[in-house]
């Protein structure tokens, strides 16, 4: 693209501002801009451009979705299942890590966040020893799929590189990049983030589906066999991967779609709800598009209405992900705080200044004809880290991985000191190749094991 193709092309979307520095610029820089321009999406733009215009009508009432409490005997049936086809080798996992990871201040892919409470094992450690352990209970492979960004993609390639990829084959382990999206002022304006370049964020957790499909990673879980995909976020360190349960009832279901989902904490924890939409019955609602009073809504019992939380476990079919692959989802805006260049200077905002657009994966739910959700307990599988203090930090989240192993012991006869606030007196974690469920522990402990300290099963 040249210079003038640009300046056409710019002024035909009123965007003529991208150019303004133009002559300030080094060649290099200028070559760049005109990549970047020639890389844009003007039909998005334009999409983008309407939503800020009138913004789209808002899921006005959603109704709550209800979830599945399978009993004891169907959950065990079901685990054999997913258990027959994890030993088949048609299961892989995906891994969201394209994230910036602004609120919990943290420099770096989150994932390379030391989050072990002894170990001090990375979340993708953690993540990646739950598959090789996996690997080894079910004696087949199941491939890694990390979605990642341009802003992470190459620290996240080399902190994997640089730690052996934690023991999982290089050929099972593979990354992809989602795309990007420009950033928009109100008034439309593409944002620019030096006087040569725009300012591009990740498309969000839904650019997954273009992406997978893109960069050749369908065909890849085809070309393997696979035909069940499990899905889950970098910052839940007690996630069950693969979860064999979970597995069972989505195949036994036929579902395209399923989704772990559990009780809210409280109406202003940050979960998308569960609501009522669509094909299959079900669609989630984020927390940023609900009303304070729709999140407080009780039932006459006392309950919360949107009482579900999705916390992003997901199983998908691969036919489903192939099939929605082209899907157009919808765009969400986030009112950003953003430095950036404009006026011929750069501006440091002291308050929301610009709308970045992200697309959910979630967004998918409708499109499913069979959907699954699950309600699961969250003690056991869901503790995130989100901020730097407080609520689903890193403390809570170290606190609760131990609470989680003090409560293994406990199931296999061991007696875990516990303080007066009921919580395990030391520090407990347990790799996932040591044990990976209760059973597996208690055949491993040896003979008058006892908790006298912070313990460190590997
Ligand atoms: C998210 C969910 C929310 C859910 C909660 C559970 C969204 C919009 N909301 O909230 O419904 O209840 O988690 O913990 O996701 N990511 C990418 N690319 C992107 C953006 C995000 O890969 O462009 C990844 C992140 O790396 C992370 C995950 O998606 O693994 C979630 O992103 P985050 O922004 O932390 O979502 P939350 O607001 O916490």
């Amino acid at each position: 693209m040249t210079y003038s193709e640009a300046g056409a092309l710019l002024a035909r979307h009123g965007q003529e501002h991208v150019l303004a520095s133009w002559d300030t610029l080094t060649r290099d820089a200028q070559a760049a801009l005109l990549k970047q321009i020639d890389s844009l999406d003007f039909t998005t733009l334009a999409a983008m451009k309407a939503i800020l215009a009138q913004p789209p009508a808002a899921p006005s009432d959603p109704e709550p979705g209800a979830a599945l409490s399978p009993a004891p005997a169907e959950r065990r049936a079901a685990a054999e299942h997913g258990a027959a086809a994890l030993r088949q080798g048609k299961v892989g996992v995906i891994l969201v890590a394209g994230g910036q990871g602004t609120r919990l201040g943290f420099d770096g892919p989150k994932g390379t966040y030391a989050i072990g409470p002894l170990s001090r094992a990375s979340l993708f450690e953690i993540h990646a020893r739950k598959i090789a352990a996996l690997e080894r209970r079910f004696g087949a492979d199941v491939p890694f799929y990390i979605m990642t960004s341009e802003i992470n993609d190459a620290a996240t390639r080399a902190f994997f590189h640089d730690h052996g990829n934690f023991g999982l084959s290089a050929a099972r382990v593979k990354f992809f990049i989602q795309g990007m999206l420009p950033a928009l002022f109100p008034d439309g304006r593409l944002v620019m983030e030096t006087a040569g370049r725009l300012f591009m964020g990740p498309d969000g957790h839904g650019g997954i589906l273009q992406a997978l499909q893109r960069t050749g990673m369908l065909q890849d879980m085809r070309q393997r066999g696979l035909d069940t995909l499990f899905y889950f976020q970098v910052d839940n360190p007690l996630v069950e991967i693969a979860d064999p349960a979970f597995l069972g009832l989505h195949r036994d279901r036929q579902a395209q779609f399923s989704l772990k989902v559990c009780a809210k904490r409280d109406p202003a924890e940050g979960l998308g709800v569960i609501a009522r939409r669509g094909t299959s019955g079900l669609a989630i609602v984020e927390y940023t598009e609900l009303t304070p009073e729709q999140k407080a809504a009780r039932t006459p019992g006392g309950d919360l209405q949107f009482k579900f939380g999705s916390v992003a476990i997901h199983i998908f079919s691969l036919d489903f992900l192939t099939a929605t692959a082209k899907a157009g989802l919808p765009l969400h805006t986030a009112h950003k705080k953003v430095p950036c260049f404009d006026g011929g200077r750069i501006i440091a905002p002291d308050k929301p200044n610009v709308f970045k657009f992200e697309k959910f994966i979630f967004d998918a739910l409708p499109l499913a004809e069979r959907a699954l959700a699950l309600e699961f307990d969250r003690a056991e599988e869901f503790s995130p880290v989100k901020n730097a203090t407080g609520s689903d930090s890193p403390d809570t989240t170290r606190r609760d991985i131990s609470r989680k192993f003090a409560r293994w012991l406990d199931a296999g006869g061991i007696r875990v000191p516990r303080n007066e606030a009921g919580d395990p007196a030391f520090f407990i974690e347990i790799d996932p190749r040591y044990a990976s469920c209760p059973e597996d522990l208690k055949r491993r402990l040896p003979k008058g094991f006892a908790v006298t300290g912070d313990t460190w099963l590997r």
